[in-house]
C-alpha cells in the first residue's frame, strides 16, 4: 500500500428532515451569505427551509450560480461578500453551487486575480471562509471533499482546484430533498459517482485490499440501486443509499494509499467547456473507450472487476475483460445515458481542438501511469465517435 495522508473534517448530518439542524450548525454571530442554483431550491421548498433554520441571524442571498459554474458569475459573490462584510457561506444545491461556494470561501481572501486558485490547481490558497451545504443533488461527492470545478467562460477553460482548506464544515444529507430531480439528473447522479470509483480503483494493484473490496461494494451497490432509482423515484431507502454511495465514492477514504487514474474526468471537462456536456454525460463517453485503450497497463484490476464486479468467472482473460468493459457501457446506456461523441452531435473534425485544450491546459501527462498524453487522448476520443 502506498503512503497517504488521510484528513476529512466535514460533518455529516443524515436523514429525513434534517435542515432544521442548521440553527445550531450555522455560528449564531455569523453573517451569511446562502447561494444557490436557478430556480429549483425556492421552487421546492428547499430554500425556505433554510431561511427558517437561520432565524433572526444577518443572511444575504446569491442565486444564479449555473451548472458548471462559472468565475465570470461567482465573482460577482465574492464582490458582495467583500462589500459586505458577510463571513459564513452556505450553499445550497448540488455540485455546481458546492463547488462555486469552495471557490468564493477561497476567493475573498484571495490576494491577487482569483483566477490564479484554479491556474495553481490550489495551491495558492492560503485562508478560506467556513461554509457548509445543504446537499441536493447526490453525485459529486462535493459536499464531503476539498475540490472544485470551475470554468473560465471568457477562456473556455473548466479547472479543477483542491486544497485542504475548503472541506465544508458540515453538510445536511436529507435524501427526501432529491425526491424533486429529474431523471436526467439521477441519472447523470448514478454515473458520475461510479466513474469516480472508477478512477480510484480501475488502475493496478497496489495492495489496498479493503480500498478494493469498499471500492467494489460501491459499484456493486451503484448498480443494483442505479435503475430503482430512476424506476420508483419516491422510494427513501433508494434515495438514502444513492446519496450515502455518492458521498463515500469521493470523500478520499477509497483513494488513500492507492494510485489514481483521473484521465477520463479531465477529458470529460474539455468536452464540456466545449460543447456543454453534462459532466457525467462526458465520462460515460470516455471511460469505456479509455479502459478499452488502456487494458494492457490497466489488465490485472481488469480482470479483477471483471470477476467481482460483474462475475465474470468463466472463459479466456480477453474475453472478460471485454466483457466487464462492454457491461460497464450497457449500465450506462441502461440509465438513458448514451455513450457515443456522435450521440452528442459530435464528429472527428471537433477532436483536434480538443486536444488543444488539454494541452493548454498541462493536461498532457493524465493518468495512474502518466501515460495519457495528447495522442493517447486523441486515440481514446476517436474510439469514443
Ligand atoms: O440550478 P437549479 O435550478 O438548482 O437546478 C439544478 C441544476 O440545473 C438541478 N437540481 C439540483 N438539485 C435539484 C435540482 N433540480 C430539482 N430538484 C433538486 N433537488 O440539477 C441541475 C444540475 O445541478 P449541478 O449542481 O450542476 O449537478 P451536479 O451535482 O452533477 O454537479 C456537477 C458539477 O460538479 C463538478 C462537475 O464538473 C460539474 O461542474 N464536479 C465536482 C466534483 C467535486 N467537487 O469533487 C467532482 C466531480 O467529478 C465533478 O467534476
Ligand atoms: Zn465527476
Amino acid at each position: 500500500m502506498q503512503n497517504f495522508d488521510f484528513y476529512n473534517p466535514t460533518q455529516i448530518i443524515f436523514g429525513k428532515d434534517t435542515i432544521g439542524r442548521l440553527a445550531e450548525l450555522v455560528p449564531s454571530e455569523a453573517r451569511v451569505l446562502v447561494l444557490f442554483g436557478g430556480e429549483s431550491a425556492r421552487k421546492n421548498g428547499t430554500l425556505a427551509e433554510v431561511l427558517t433554520a437561520l432565524g433572526d441571524r444577518h443572511v444575504q442571498e446569491f442565486g444564479g450560480i449555473e451548472p458548471n459554474p462559472t468565475y465570470e458569475t461567482l465573482m460577482r459573490a465574492v464582490a458582495l461578500v467583500r462589500r459586505d462584510g458577510l463571513d459564513f457561506l452556505l450553499a445550497v444545491g448540488g455540485g455546481s453551487v458546492i463547488d462555486g461556494t469552495k471557490f468564493v470561501a477561497a476567493a475573498v481572501p484571495f490576494a491577487g486575480e482569483p483566477w490564479q486558485i484554479l491556474e495553481s490547481f490550489g495551491a495558492k490558497v492560503s485562508k478560506a471562509l467556513p461554509f457548509g451545504s445543504v446537499l441536493t443533488l447526490p453525485a459529486t461527492g462535493s459536499e464531503m471533499n476539498n475540490g472544485a470545478v470551475v470554468t473560465n467562460k471568457a477562456l473556455q477553460a473548466k479547472l479543477p482546484f483542491r486544497s485542504p482548506l475548503v472541506f465544508p464544515c458540515f453538510s445536511i444529507l436529507d435524501p427526501q430533498k432529491t425526491f424533486t430531480l429529474p431523471e436526467s439528473q439521477i441519472a447523470n447522479g448514478v454515473v458520475d459517482a461510479f466513474v469516480h470509483v472508477m478512477e480510484q480503483y480501475l488502475t493496478y494493484p497496489a495492495g489496498g485490499l479493503a480500498q478494493d473490496r469498499f471500492a467494489e461494494g460501491l459499484l456493486q451497490t451503484l448498480i443494483e440501486i442505479g435503475p430503482k432509482a430512476l424506476a420508483t423515484p419516491n422510494d427513501y431507502e433508494v434515495r438514502a443509499n444513492l446519496m450515502w454511495v455518492a458521498t463515500l465514492a469521493l470523500n478520499g477514504l477509497i483513494g488513500a494509499g492507492v494510485p489514481q487514474d483521473w484521465a477520463t474526468h479531465m477529458i470529460g471537462h474539455e468536452l464540456t467547456a466545449a460543447h456543454g456536456i453534462d459532466h457525467a454525460r462526458t465520462l460515460a463517453v470516455i471511460l469505456p473507450s479509455l479502459l478499452t485503450h488502456c487494458q494492457q497497463s490497466k489488465r490485472a484490476k481488469l480482470l479483477q472487476y471483471a470477476d467481482r464486479v460483474w462475475q465474470l468467472k468463466e472463459g479466456d482473460e480477453q474475453g472478460r475483460i471485454e466483457g466487464a468493459i462492454a457491461r460497464t457501457r450497457a449500465f450506462f446506456e441502461q440509465m438513458g445515458i448514451a455513450t457515443r461523441l456522435a450521440d452528442y452531435g459530435l464528429d472527428q473534425a471537433d477532436i483536434a481542438p480538443l486536444i488543444s485544450q488539454l494541452e493548454a491546459h498541462g493536461m498532457t501527462a493524465l493518468g495512474e501511469h502518466r501515460s495519457v498524453t495528447p495522442e493517447v487522448s486523441r486515440a481514446i476520443l476517436e474510439a469514443s465517435l
